[in-house]
């Protein structure tokens, strides 16, 4: 008999649900779902995090960094693809996991998706947070000094938090706001708005790329790999490359476990499977097309950055904007600087919409309660409750909390969902051979396989302490699946006495 742990959604019911009562609106065709992938892909990834990985942990190295973090993404892409183009029902890695490993898995997934697209949101709105003082600066207005930061922060070298003297960070709190009553409006209006953010970051990104090329110096790439080529360590002991001081691995992978949140976001594209109008085909367009588009775009940024700027002079803060204004190019920080608070907006939009979506799946499934975050706004056609309770989320933790700490848990989060999605593809094809797979993952079961295991590979190049943070994360979520979830399973009401009780 199965143990209903780990009963599976059967595919068909996943489809029959498609036709129900309580749909989202079917509007997204293939261009605003990649404009949707590059919103959620192109922000505080590129624009922030390459100066702390480059001058820290890479050097020049950098850009092999990004093609580590892309192959990963890319073997990651092919397989959420593929699910997509089969069951393209919200939910994203979340209904896959269910249709393929079954309830607990899925509810794994589900609650670690939190960390990506809600501690995510977090994490950028704070990004957005900075740039936006830096940008009212150009123009000579600073915000009081107690709005402009959370009340305390974290030293990782030191594992000691201290008081920032501030009280809360105030931009953070208002673009959440923004963001969120735009989301409650209706997904046309915000795919709009972020097809025009996505215009602007992209047009800054190439003039980045055309501007700084004719900036580069190229002894500025030796030494090439400062730190080395690797930087992974097991729990705390670095067993291949350099060691940090705060004992955290340094070299070309752990700087490609750190810009791997430059990617983050691709996969949102699956959570809008309903609301596409031809799923099976636009989604696995909108996830591969975003993701190799800013592969390329983020390869040649990096290599422009660290061809104007010898690495260990690379700003930490604003490395793209300050790059330009070492080789004497200040006109170029105000147009970047605009540049990144678009991109790091449509970011926010993005991934503020997902959480939402995937919340909405996890509901009809009942393993959250379904008059909450499966309610349907009558008018907007929106999962109102759940984004409004979101953007409260989102805003709390980047208005008050360390975000240092929050920030390291969504890469970590990120890649297991991603091995769990290529280890259900390899899964599905052996149980279900027979479903019609319009997209089918090229090369498997290399693809999956070399996916999963360079997505380990980044968790094992990520300062240790995300292990146990995400242990944690993962315990409060077993607690809530075997109080709750697993008592109001829709799944396991429906197969009642079939699969018996655990
Ligand atoms: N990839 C997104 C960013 O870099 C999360 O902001």
């Amino acid at each position: 008999m199965e143990n209903p742990l780990f009963a599976k959604k059967p595919v068909h019911q996943l489809l029959e649900e498609m036709e129900g009562e309580n749909r989202l609106r079917r509007i997204l065709g293939p261009v605003q779902l990649s404009s949707l992938g590059i919103g959620a892909i192109i922000g505080t990834g590129i624009f922030v995090l390459t100066g702390i990985a480059a001058h820290d942990k890479t050097g020049p190295a950098l850009m092999l960094s990004f093609v580590v973090a892309g192959l990963a993404c890319i073997f990651a892409a092919l397989c959420y693809a593929e699910f997509a183009s089969m069951v393209p029902v919200a939910g994203s890695a979340y209904t896959y996991a269910y249709a393929t490993l079954g309830e607990l898995f899925a509810w794994i997934v589900g609650w670690d998706l939190i960390l990506e697209y809600a501690v995510g949101s977090a994490t950028v709105a704070h990004g957005w947070s900075h740039y936006f003082q830096d940008f009212i600066g150009i123009f000579g207005i600073t915000l009081p000094f107690a709005l402009t930061n959370a009340p305390f922060d974290f030293d990782p070298a030191t594992g000691i938090l201290s008081s920032t003297g501030k009280l809360i960070d105030f931009p953070a709190l208002v673009i959440t706001a923004i963001v969120t009553t735009i989301l409650v409006k209706g997904i046309r209006e915000s795919a709009s708005f972020n097809a025009a953010m996505v215009a602007i970051k992209l047009a800054v990104v190439l003039i980045v790329i055309a501007v700084g090329v004719m900036y580069v110096d190229s002894r500025n790439w030796h030494p090439f790999a400062p730190y080395g080529f690797s930087g992974v360590a097991f729990f705390g002991q670095t067993i291949m490359g350099q060691t940090g001081k705060g004992g955290e691995p340094l070299g070309m992978l752990a700087g490609a476990a750190t810009i791997f949140f430059a990617y983050i976001g691709f996969d949102s594209v699956s959570t809008h499977a309903e609301e596409a109008r031809n799923p099976r085909r636009d989604v696995p367009i909108g996830i591969i097309s975003s993701l190799i588009l800013c592969t390329i775009l983020y390869i040649s940024v990096s290599a422009v950055l660290t061809g104007m700027v010898p690495y260990d002079k690379i700003n930490i803060d604003a490395p793209v904007s300050n790059a330009f204004a070492q080789v004497g190019l200040t006109w170029a920080q105000f147009l970047i600087s605009l540049g990144a608070l678009t991109g790091i907006t449509s970011v926010l939009l993005v991934l503020m919409l997902s959480q939402p979506r995937v919340m909405l799946a996890m509901a009809r499934d009942r393993l959250i309660p379904q008059s909450f975050f499966g309610a349907i706004h009558d008018r907007f056609r929106t999962p109102w409750k759940s984004t409004i309770l979101t953007g409260c989320f989102v805003g709390l933790m980047a208005s008050f909390l360390p975000l240092r700490i929050l920030a390291e848990l969504v890469n970590i989060g990120t890649l297991l969902a991603f091995i769990i999605v290529c280890a259900a593809v390899l899964i599905m094809r052996r149980t279900n051979p027979e479903l019609h797979r319009p997209f089918k993952a090229p090369l498997v079961p290399f693809v999956p396989i070399a996916g999963i295991a360079i997505c380990l590979l980044l968790m094992l190049s990520l300062p240790s302490e995300n292990w146990y943070r995400l242990i944690i994360w993962l315990i409060i979520g077993f607690c809530i699946y075997f109080t709750y979830g697993k008592k109001h399973s829709a799944l396991r009401h429906a197969n009642g006495q079939r699969v018996g009780t655990v």
